[in-house]
């Protein structure tokens, strides 16, 4: 499955920007921080981790004995090239990182950079000897290939809000994933989750990050679906907390 194309990427070093989607994912401790979650909080749940790219969240959480399915639509990809497209997306990552100092501070640069070939590492180890065994499955929001609440659990990071076009305070140069495109996305997540949805990074990508303007409008959709949900803190440094630390939130919906 192709991902939708956007226009190329401009030399623009004025805003955070990137031409498609990135293959760039995150380790399991990452994740857990990221999400507000504990690793104790998992077990015995079936866990679904959508847009879950080359993240070792799914490898990790599988050796450690948990229910862990991801998806994502690179997933029906040749496992080296896709990770030959995760280490060139974290090289335009960090390009893009280098041009932007004041949009995106880390305390600990080099230390993110580090996890992300960690989680790459993983994530190529596990795709390739298990990707017949139906933990990654190949699929795309807004309509996942999974029935009405498979899951106790459903999280995604770093699809919603972040790929919102650049005028929405997104990276996007292009406008594939627009508040219309979130609110099917939201509903289609409520529709496998049994109890509990998580949905990282609330802020918007602009200096300083702000509320993100999607936040409400998909808490309210999810109101609508009958689910409860709240904004919860997160501590996870995804390179918007040092200046804004109170946007660095996690959306938590349950039945
Ligand atoms: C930046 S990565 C996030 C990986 C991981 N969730 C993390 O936070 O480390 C974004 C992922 O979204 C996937 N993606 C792109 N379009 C998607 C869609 N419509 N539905 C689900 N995933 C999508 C990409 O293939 C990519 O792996």
């Amino acid at each position: 499955m192709n991902l939708p194309m956007k226009p190329s990427a401009t030399n623009s070093p004025a805003r955070f920007q990137l031409p498609s989607v990135a293959f760039f994912g995150r380790t399991m401790s990452e994740y857990l921080q990221m999400l507000a979650l504990e690793q104790g909080q998992l077990r015995g749940l079936a866990i679904l981790d959508v847009a879950s790219g080359p993240g070792s969240f799914v490898a990790e959480a599988l050796a450690v004995g948990l229910d862990v399915t991801g998806c994502d639509p690179l997933y029906d990809g040749d496992p080296e090239q896709i990770t030959a497209q995760g280490k060139a997306d974290i090289d335009a990552c960090r390009e893009q990182i280098r041009r932007n100092p004041e949009v995106l501070l880390y305390a600990d640069i080099e230390a993110f950079y580090r996890d992300k070939y960690t989680a790459l590492e993983r994530f190529a180890a596990d795709f390739t000897t298990r990707r017949n065994e139906g933990r990654y499955v190949a699929g795309a929001l807004p309509s996942l290939p999974f029935a009405n609440t498979s899951f106790d659990l459903v999280l995604t990071a770093n699809l919603l809000m972040v790929y919102a076009p650049l005028e929405d305070g997104g990276m996007s140069q292009g406008t594939d994933f627009g508040l219309a495109f979130h609110l099917r996305a939201v509903e289609d997540l409520a529709r496998v989750t049994k109890s509990e949805l998580r949905i990282s990074g609330m802020h918007t990508w602009k200096h300083p990050p702000e509320r993100h303007p999607y936040c409400h409008p998909m808490m309210n959709r999810l109101e609508e679906l009958g689910m409860r949900a709240e904004l919860v803190q997160s501590h996870y440094d995804d390179g918007c907390s040092i200046t804004n630390p109170a946007c660095n939130q996690v959306l938590v919906a349950r039945r």
